[in-house]
């Protein structure tokens, strides 16, 4: 089932026992962090906090897509679909790209309900907030950065995160790589202004979108539309020529600085690490949409429970397949392992021992996993998904001086342990058995389980109960 919009997802999850309402007043800071760093810490639900100190009618909502449970609900599936159906929705929403996203009258909009231009924009009306007490100012996160491609219809959007200058003014923080900043670099050279839509609190599948590399030249509201198997419903936004989602909580519309013309950080990176202050374009805001009661949806996470990681992982290992899979066929699965996207492990029936390289090599060239550092290559007994079974693979089959591979000079740009340029050394381990050509390694397979196992442990687990009972 698809989701209207936000409020519907949020119905959803509270059906589910995914959501925790907080009706108490809090303050935007130290609370909102504070309410982010414990449900980390309890592995807990989502939050709606309804009463915000300083805030008439505003509620913020933190941790939606937090966990595999909440991105199953995301995509309309039951709580308990792992990775393996969600990847398939994903790649059915290959096959049936583009699904035509429907767009709707300005009426019909709930994103319309307020609109103001002008000296009447003011992101302070909003529940923003600093994070991390060492944030340079209040960031927002979740963002759906909406642009076109000067000279050309292809429209793009992503998650890029944006610092709060002033009442209408953000940062917005990328590199010239991303498909953002390609709009912005032939922008640049053309000497036109970029125009920037960016909507924040959407139905849930927007923002999974938002965090992964759509393929260049797709339109990602028709993908997000395949995915969710109904058109997305968009409207024209008020003062620049781009499509916005119609049911969005908040709309920013604006024209990004020609040059790199503000400090943005220090930032808490998903790393664990804060980011350093950096140069990058300003985002002037024109006109602010929003609906009555708006939400503002950001994410909070620390380094081992990262909502980025959760709302991101499904599709990346669905977007990495899709570029890896023609140029290495006896690829079977990709996997990301916690606690975030820099660590990936490819399964492969492999036909010889070049083909774990030539998958490392393929890997490191695509723009689906350019923001990832290591790969791990496993054999198809290996469990990609499962961290102890990828970590016997590596140390019954690997020796470090020669399956191990390094490649210098890369792009990893919140890599806290980058070089001083800002490249990062990417490295992939051969963890296969195939290049071992030993007969030790032809039988270095799961010792088979003693028979009558289960037996036992039904056993074993009545024994426990009638202990229990005397
Ligand atoms: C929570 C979150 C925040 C992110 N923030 C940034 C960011 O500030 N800058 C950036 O370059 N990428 C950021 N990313 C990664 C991009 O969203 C990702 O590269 C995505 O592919 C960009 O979309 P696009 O390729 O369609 O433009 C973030 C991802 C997540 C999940």
């Amino acid at each position: 089932m698809a989701y209207r919009d936000l409020r519907e997802w949020l119905q959803a999850l509270d059906a589910n026992g995914e959501l925790l309402k907080i009706k108490e007043e809090i303050r935007l800071e130290p609370d909102v962090g504070a309410i982010g760093g414990a449900l980390c810490e309890l592995q807990g639900p989502a939050v709606l906090a309804e009463n915000i100190c300083g805030y008439r009618d505003a509620r913020l909502t933190l941790r939606l897509h937090a966990t595999l449970p909440r991105t199953a609900l995301a995509l309309g599936l039951p709580k308990g679909s792992g990775p393996s159906d969600q990847t398939e929705l994903w790649r059915k929403a290959y096959k049936n790209y583009p699904l035509k996203s429907r767009t709707v009258n300005r009426q019909d909009a709930p994103c319309k309900e307020n609109i103001c231009h002008g000296k009447d924009v003011n992101l302070f009306n909003f529940p923003i907030s600093r994070l991390y007490t060492q944030d340079a100012a209040p960031y927002l996160t979740k963002t759906m950065v909406i642009t076109r491609e000067p000279g050309s219809d292809w429209v793009n959007f992503g998650m890029y995160r944006m610092m709060v200058l002033d009442r209408n003014r953000t940062s917005i923080m990328t590199s010239p790589t991303s498909h953002w900043g390609r709009h912005y670099t032939k922008a640049r050279r053309l000497g036109k202004p970029l125009e920037m839509a960016v909507a924040l609190g959407t139905e849930p599948i927007l923002p999974m979108v938002s965090s992964v590399r759509i393929p260049v030249g797709w339109n990602e509201f028709d993908f997000a539309s395949a995915l969710r198997g109904e058109p997305e419903e968009i409207v024209p936004a008020e003062s620049v020529d781009l499509p916005v989602p119609a049911t969005a909580e908040i709309v920013l519309e604006g024209i990004v600085s020609p040059e790199a013309n503000v400090f943005e950080g220090p930032f808490s990176e998903f790393t664990g690490a804060y980011s350093g202050a950096m140069m990058m374009p300003s985002f002037n805001i024109k006109t602010i949409t929003y609906r009555n009661n708006p939400i503002l949806d950001n994410v909070y996470g620390d380094r081992s429970s990262k909502e980025g990681h959760w709302m991101s992982l499904v599709a990346k290992c669905v977007t990495t397949e899709q570029a890896l899979k023609p140029l290495c066929p006896s690829i079977t699965q990709i996997a990301y392992l916690p606690p975030h996207t820099f660590n990936c492990v490819i399964q492969g029936k492999w036909l010889n021992k070049m083909e774990p390289r030539q998958a490392m090599l393929a890997f490191w060239a695509a723009e689906a996993s350019i923001q990832s550092k290591m790969v791990t290559i496993v054999d198809e007994d290996v469990n990609p998904w499962n961290a102890e079974d990828v970590m016997w693979a590596i140390s019954t089959r690997c020796q470090a001086d020669t399956d191990i591979v390094t490649v210098p000079g890369m792009e990893c740009r919140l890599d806290p342990s980058m070089e001083p340029d800002g490249t990062t050394c990417k490295f992939g381990i051969d963890a296969t058995k195939s290049k071992h050509p030993h007969p030790r390694h032809t039988v270095s397979e799961w010792i088979t389980p003693s028979i009558g196992i289960d037996a036992w442990k039904e056993k074993i687990l009545r024994l426990i109960d009638n202990a229990r009972e005397q």
